[in-house]
């Protein structure tokens, strides 16, 4: 009987030692172990055994019992880190490959200005306000002194849809309407920008392009004059285009502003000194600006004799080309990610 015993416990020990998954670990715990196991079956043979021979197989059995329960736990031990080292072996992340890139829109040029222009004014106090694309005759041109037949219509071919309405030509539509709408005759001091339409196209000028509009109307006695004009656009233009620019005021001819001017600004190309693109005079044309009119201001309900003010327009088209140095206006609107994937972080730069 002890020669069972130790062969059962030499083959147990050889499969333990041999045992692959813990599912046959488990087997092998059943057949040596379990209640109808081998060594079980040894203990049930001990009825036959002679009284002095009983203790010495019963207490062979538990030892081997012992060893064996001890084996196969510790066996079972080294099969479950197998197994999980196998699982963090094959679910590593590798963190040193370059990661799936998220693809990111950026703002088109034109945006960007128009959000750093609205901040700029109202950091000066303004309001920023909006109007509709599709405008009356009235509002875009007679209530800003150009009655119907006024020569100066000309300089802004339209879009009609009917005799009365039109795709506004210029933001300064905008002023009528702030005017107006403000039937407690405040002092007002306003930006708008969005689209405008001419019937135009070419590198620098197109069909659709973009307007920034200011207007600001003040009593008589806080005196807003042309030095004011001066110093709002030397900001606006130091911190829209470029803090080295300087500026030159024209004599110019607006229906709704008297004085009215053509402002210029240092060529950015040249910093001034004369080329191509300036025309060799170091200058390029920018904003139209002057003082309201006070036909337009009785004509919106302001008295001339108790009001006066400034106004000033510009393509925000063109501040972006010469912001960013684009030479076609036309890439503005083609939309051509190539061309818009630049203004990234240009402006972080
Ligand atoms: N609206 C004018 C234009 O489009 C610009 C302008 C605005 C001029 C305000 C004077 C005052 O040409």
């Amino acid at each position: 009987m002890e020669e069972q015993i130790k062969m059962i416990k030499q083959t147990s020990e050889k499969e333990i030692a041999s045992a692959k998954e813990l599912k046959a670990l488990e087997d092998l715990r059943v057949k040596y172990l379990g209640k109808k196991g081998e060594l079980t079956a040894v203990l049930r043979g001990m009825k036959d055994l002679t009284p002095e021979q009983r203790p010495v197989i019963g207490s062979l059995v538990n030892e081997v019992r012992d060893e064996l329960e001890k084996q196969i736990r510790e066996k079972e031990a080294k099969l479950k880190q197998e197994l999980l080292n196998k699982k963090i072996e094959s679910e590593k992340i590798d963190i040193t490959l370059p990661s799936t890139k998220v693809r990111r829109g950026s703002l088109h040029p034109v945006t960007r200005i128009i959000e750093d222009m609205e901040d700029l004014f109202v950091s000066m106090g303004y309001d920023v306000v909006q109007g509709p694309e599709l405008e009356t005759d009235e509002f875009c041109f007679e209530r800003l002194n150009l009655p119907k037949g006024h020569p100066a219509r000309d300089m802004q071919d339209s879009f009609y849809i009917t005799d009365e309405y039109l795709l506004r030509t210029q933001t300064s539509s905008v002023q009528a309407r702030t005017m107006i709408a403000n039937t407690e005759k405040t002092p007002i001091r306003m930006i708008t920008c969005g689209k405008t339409y001419r019937r135009e196209d070419d590198a620098t000028h197109s069909h659709q392009f973009n307007q920034i509009e200011g207007l600001v109307v003040d009593k008589k006695e806080r005196n807003v004059s042309l030095a004011d004009l001066k110093g709002t656009l030397e900001v606006f233009v130091r911190k829209i285009i470029g803090a080295n620019l300087d500026l030159r005021f024209r004599p110019s001819y607006f229906p709704f502003t008297e004085p009215s001017y053509e402002v210029d600004v240092t060529c950015f190309k040249c910093g001034g000194k004369g080329c191509n693109l300036c025309k060799q005079t170091g200058w390029i044309e920018l904003l139209g600006a002057g003082m309201v009119h006070p036909n337009v201001l009785k004509m919106n309900g302001y008295n001339p004799d108790e009001f006066g003010g400034f106004a000033f327009g510009t393509g925000i088209d063109r501040l972006a080309m010469f912001r960013y140095g684009i030479t076609d206006m036309r890439y503005l609107y083609t939309n051509d990610v190539r061309f818009l994937n630049q203004f990234d972080r240009k402006d972080e730069e």
